[in-house]
């Protein structure tokens, strides 16, 4: 049997920390390099500091370690990418293009680019958005999505290359912090909640997007990325949705655990991001394909995010 060896790119990151962990488990901790711009003591295993934008040094991590399998994560997300606009773009685009040519001249059969809701835009229909909209994103990070879904779209059809896709909704774990996006409020809240604080919402308070738990965020990519490749029938990304709800739904459910807990509602510019994607999904093709089924609801995420965040805040208090 052929040994995998997999790098991990912006494996500091939000769904980074998580998947290094499962993919670990998975093939054995040698086999997976993490990767991040800075050093993370936190990884148990191969972690090199890694700059995608540097396609010399993505070429030589990849020829030392035989990397035969890349899930490209790094990225600038929705909402810190609307401050830099074409910095993100650059960014965003010269890591995928580095990502696409060095795994095709190495050898690299196997790759994972994760996509996003952020890739529909205000013309879409916005409850059960189909998984041919068309795209036409107002950040962008979404514009950065769009377009990488067709180039991986274009690697598979030219080259043959393995290249799978998710559009991720927003990712609700406790395990990470996530960074720069809009739905990162939902991970945020249940901190502040556990804390016993006052939570500041930047969106309004009937906004709803499409969430999802993150061990069904890992499960989904595990298995989208252990289908039989004759199932995954759409190359660019495929739609995956877990639930929806909105910022008073999940304070809501908070508040059958903390009665006393508190929001106010202050929308930002991140009001405007939210309400440009959808309200929900349509991931009847992932269903089809690869027999995609969520298995979180609002209520156990809520009971999930408050027990692990407690624990965590009690060791560290403790210490
Ligand atoms: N969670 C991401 C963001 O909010 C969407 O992919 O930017």
């Amino acid at each position: 049997m052929k040994t995998e060896r997999i790098l991990i790119t912006g494996a500091s990151g939000q769904l980074g920390t998580v998947l290094t962990k499962a993919l670990q488990e998975k093939y054995g901790i040698d086999s997976v390099i993490a990767s991040d711009l800075r050093e993370n003591p936190n990884f148990e295993g191969h972690f090199e500091v890694l700059d995608v934008t540097n396609y010399d040094a993505l070429q030589d991590c990849v020829i030392k370690y035989k990397i035969t399998q890349v899930y490209h994560l790094a990225a600038i997300l929705s909402a810190n990418g609307e401050q830099f606009p074409l910095k993100t773009w650059d960014i965003n685009m010269s890591t995928l293009f580095n990502v696409l040519e060095v795994s095709r001249l190495h050898g690299v059969n196997k790759l994972f680019y994760p996509s996003s809701i952020a890739v529909f835009g205000d013309e879409v229909e916005c409850i059960n958005t189909p998984q041919t909209s068309n795209l036409t994103p107002l950040t962008v990070y979404g514009m950065s999505k769009a377009a990488g879904e067709n180039w991986v779209n274009y690697y598979h059809k030219k080259y043959g290359m393995d290249i799978r896709s998710l559009r991720y909704p927003g990712v609700i774990g406790y395990q990470s912090l996530p960074g720069g996006g809009t739905t990162d409020y939902a991970v945020d809240i249940y901190h502040k909640a556990v804390k016993e604080e006052c939570f500041d919402c930047f969106l309004e308070a009937t906004t709803m997007l499409p969430m999802i738990f993150m061990d069904d965020a890992i499960r989904a990519t595990i298995e989208l990325m252990d289908a039989p490749a004759e199932n995954i029938k759409i190359r660019t990304s495929y739609n995956l949705a877990g639930m929806s709800f909105t910022a008073e739904q999940v304070c809501q459910s908070i508040k059958d655990i903390y009665p006393n807990f508190e929001i106010n509602y202050k929308p930002d510019f991140r009001q405007d991001i939210a309400k440009s994607w959808p309200d929900s999904v349509d991931d009847s093709a992932a269903r089809e394909d690869w027999g995609w089924k969520p298995k979180y609801d609002l209520s156990l995420i809520t009971k999930e995010m408050i027990e692990n965040i407690k624990t965590y805040y009690q060791l560290t208090t403790k210490i």
